[in-house]
């Protein structure tokens, strides 16, 4: 690739590589596979695009094979530790705030409870932010347990006292928005509806942070590479581009969940 063949994709979602998920990466005659190609096509290094199981299966090709491999955080999660925010988690969040303030709008006039699923398969990111952002009553996400008593209890103490309408955020890595919704009707005899926002939230216009991240990330990994780092990552950290070792990267990130938590039960 050059300069050409990158101009004029800036304002895109996705990814014109096409590159996806790989199953065989995952296995021994897999990676094999793949070092026979980088040493078949005279590769010298990789950077490598993705959030944590990009990272981890770089961390581990290159503890196996030494090909220099630098990794741009990218990930809607915002899963990379001793990172800041990837690129398109920004953009993520927002699509998925948009479709929360237009849910809040039944919720408000018709005073509903809504559950809402957005994505988050082991990351609880986007569930936190929209949380806080869209201003919801509750947030289910993978690393922090719930408790359904609890919940509706919270929503029936709020009925008595004229609180009406709900939006509970659920990551869908914790629990299906159906399921917590039957439970809430059962527990409560209390009307709800769901929205899965799903795969709107992988796409769409970048906002102007992803893009800034993007295209700063994308200089800063070819830096380091060509000045020899490698089992690295670079992302950004308190407003500066930081290169930070791999194995760091894909220790769990720090959600900071209970301070969250306690601003978003403020509300109710
Ligand atoms: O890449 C991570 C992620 O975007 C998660 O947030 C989401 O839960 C999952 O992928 C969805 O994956 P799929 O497109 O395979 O359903």
């Amino acid at each position: 690739m050059d300069h050409r063949s990158v101009s004029g994709i800036i304002n895109e979602g996705g990814t014109i590589l096409k590159t996806s998920r790989c199953k065989e990466f995952s296995t021994e005659e897999g990676e094999g596979r793949a070092y026979e190609t980088i040493k078949k096509n005279a590769i010298e290094g990789m950077i490598v695009i993705g959030g944590n199981g990009s990272f981890t299966a770089s961390h581990k090709f290159y503890a196996r094979y030494k090909v220099p491999c630098i990794g741009i955080a990218a990930s809607i999660d915002n899963d990379i530790n001793g990172i800041d925010v990837t690129i398109g988690s920004d953009t993520a969040v927002n699509t998925a705030l948009a479709a929360i303030d237009n849910i809040r709008d039944t919720a408000t006039s018709m005073e509903r409870i809504f559950v809402v699923e957005v994505m988050g398969r082991e990351c609880g990111y986007i569930a936190l932010a929209v949380a806080l952002g869209g201003g919801c009553e509750d947030v289910i996400i993978p690393e922090r347990p719930y408790d359904i008593h609890a919940i509706c209890h919270d929503i029936v103490q709020g009925n008595l006292k004229g609180k009406m309408s709900w939006i509970i955020v659920v990551a869908e890595g914790a629990a299906r928005a159906e399921d917590i919704a039957k439970k809430i009707t059962e527990m409560t005899s209390l009307e709800t509806r769901t929205v899965v926002v799903g795969h709107v939230q992988r796409g769409g216009r970048p906002t102007a942070l992803s893009r800034d991240l993007a295209l700063r990330l994308g200089k800063a990994a070819v830096d380091a590479l060509l000045s020899g780092e490698a089992d690295k990552a670079v992302g950004m950290f308190g407003n500066k581009v930081v290169t930070i070792d791999l194995a760091h990267a894909i220790t769990k990130k720090d959600l900071k969940v209970e301070s969250a938590y306690s601003l978003i039960k403020l509300l109710t």
